[in-house]
């Protein structure tokens, strides 16, 4: 069994491609949005969260985690990996196939305050530079819009990509994983002439490669298991919202309190 989590419904993006890659395979989602949103958690309370659910996943028998959550990726992903014997796949923003593809150069990235303030986002730039310039824009409250689906989604939305058209980059990296949720309505924003890169994907074949499935063979049809630390009924009608995730509408949502 696979566990994924992040701060609320954005992880829900990788557990898709996840899916197509391991159709037979359990996944326990969990989402955290009690303590959401994770980019106005302090470094520590990042951590601590991220442990916390990773105990609890193994606890359910999941033998590989996915921090399906750039903030907590960048923040916390050493802690886990030091603190638990199984494999932790992260996220991290596709600066890579972004550089590769980029004509000018010149790449923006939407992330999280605290992921492109981390220690470890900054080390990932400097395996690029000075051969690609890159732009981080720091989005603060985004996620968040994305979750309380607001009123002024697209005004944050065009206050954080003018900046970067305005430099003339010519691709966008989706560095937080509630971000792909609105990849149409940024598409229309910077127009075709930007391309928009998503990682998702990638994670999952990451994830396909690194998964031991048990000796019981494969589970047909595997049971998809959601659980959130805020609200079910919330949770669900997000879940309606967002085309993306309409695959996921009808399971079962189940509450948990998991207090640090
Ligand atoms: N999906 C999380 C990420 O990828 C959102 C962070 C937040 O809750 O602020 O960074």
């Amino acid at each position: 069994m696979i566990g994924v989590f992040d701060s609320g419904i954005g992880g829900l993006t990788v557990l898709s491609h996840i899916r197509a890659q391991l159709p037979d395979t359990p996944i326990v989602y969990l989402a955290d949005q009690a303590y959401a949103p994770y980019g106005d958690l302090t470094h520590d309370r990042v951590i601590e969260r991220s442990r916390l659910i990773s105990q609890w996943l193994l606890a359910q028998g999941c033998t590989l985690v996915v921090v399906a959550c750039n903030t907590a990726t960048a923040v916390a992903i050493e802690a886990l990996r030091t603190g638990f014997a199984i494999p932790i796949v992260g996220v991290e923003p596709g600066i890579k196939p972004a550089a590769l593809q980029s004509l000018s150069q010149r790449i923006g990235i939407l992330a999280t305050e605290n992921t492109v303030a981390s220690s470890r986002y900054l080390l990932l730039l400097e395996r690029f530079l000075p051969e690609v310039e890159v732009l981080s824009q720091g989005c603060a409250g985004l996620a968040d819009a994305i979750e309380q689906q607001s009123d002024d989604l697209d005004q944050r939305l065009r206050r954080y990509c003018q900046p970067l058209i305005d430099q003339g980059v010519d691709q966008i990296v989706l560095g937080c994983t509630h971000y792909p949720l609105v990849k149409d309505r940024i598409a229309l924003l910077v127009g075709p002439q930007v391309a928009i890169v998503d990682t998702s994907g990638a994670i999952a074949l990451e994830v396909k490669r690194r998964y031991q499935p048990p000796l019981t063979g494969p589970v047909v049809g595997a049971p998809i298991r959601l659980y959130t630390t805020g609200s079910a009924v919330r949770f669900d009608s997000l879940m309606r919202s967002y085309p993306m995730l309409a695959w996921l509408q009808d399971l079962a949502i189940a509450e948990l309190t998991l207090r640090s």
